[in-house]
């Protein structure tokens, strides 16, 4: 069964004001219309402060758009005395379809656990909402390959044995629901992605492993980590790598478009 490709522009905290994002989200509109055949789904994951706005822009999002709004994070309680929290439920009834959770930025400067990880994976799946889980490894060396890559494995593992506790005891329809990105950490920022023959031995193994311990099937597992226009034809063309989590480049009027035209080249 052929998957649809799925490409997730994640602007981070870069768009400084509403102006901005706007000016950004209509970049993405125009290659689009333009390539009515082999759409790619789209997700762009703005700051929470501009969703509001953003969902309103029905000629960029509405509803027969391929273009979908995504947040970048979420809590994971549906109400109550939390400061500063955006609920599953706001989201959905904003509009918004998609959540990134676990991304490695969090896991770092705000010290995300896997415990809160798999939280906020439950609370979003049950509100009916995409999750765009963020796995991978901190460090991989290229002088002990083998061995690096066997671990990379090992600390996989453990993240989605962690981050997808109890998943499988939800009844809604997960597989699909859930979209799992492999970001190594060391490939993020812009300069330095991984090959894609190793990514698809990484996102091959997710997918036993997604497979093997949580009965989970068909969900899609992209790769993330310095994704441009030179190199998203390389991994997209792999038929196992279901799409693209991007980071730098989506900030770039000319990178967005040449990155949706290639991808619309291929099935
Ligand atoms: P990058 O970011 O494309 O800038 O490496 C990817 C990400 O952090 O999701």
């Amino acid at each position: 069964m052929s998957v649809k490709k799925i490409l997730i522009f994640n602007w981070k905290m870069a768009p400084q004001s509403l102006s901005e994002a706007k000016r950004l989200l209509t970049n993405y509109k125009r290659p689009i219309t333009n390539n009515e055949e082999n759409k790619k789904e789209i997700v762009v994951a703005s700051p929470s402060v501009y969703l509001v706005y953003l969902s309103s822009l029905s000629s960029v999002v509405g509803r027969k758009s391929s273009v979908k709004l995504g947040a970048q994070d979420v809590f994971y309680e549906n109400s109550g005395a939390y400061t500063g929290e955006i609920s599953p439920k706001m989201l959905k009834n904003l509009g918004v379809k998609y959540v990134i959770i676990g991304h490695s930025e969090r896991r770092k400067y705000l010290g995300e656990t896997d415990e809160m990880i798999n939280k906020k994976v439950l609370a979003v799946l049950k509100a009916g909402l995409k999750v765009i889980l963020c796995v991978g490894e901190p460090t991989r060396s290229i002088k002990y390959k083998v061995e690096s890559i066997k671990q990379a494995k090992n600390y996989i593992k453990k993240q989605l044995e962690k981050d997808l506790k109890k998943v499988s005891n939800i009844k809604y329809q997960v597989s699909r629901n859930l979209i799992v990105a492999y970001e190594p950490v060391w490939a993020i920022g812009g300069s330095h992605s991984d090959t894609p023959e190793d990514a698809l031995e990484m996102i091959k193994y997710i997918k036993q492993t997604l497979n093997s311990k949580f009965y989970i099937l068909n969900s899609r597992v992209l790769y993330g980590g310095s994704v441009n226009s030179k190199n998203i034809g390389d991994f997209l063309k792999r038929p196992e790598i279901d799409g693209a989590l991007i980071g730098h480049a989506s900030l770039k009027v000319e990178e967005v478009k040449k990155i949706i035209e290639i991808a619309s080249k291929i099935v």
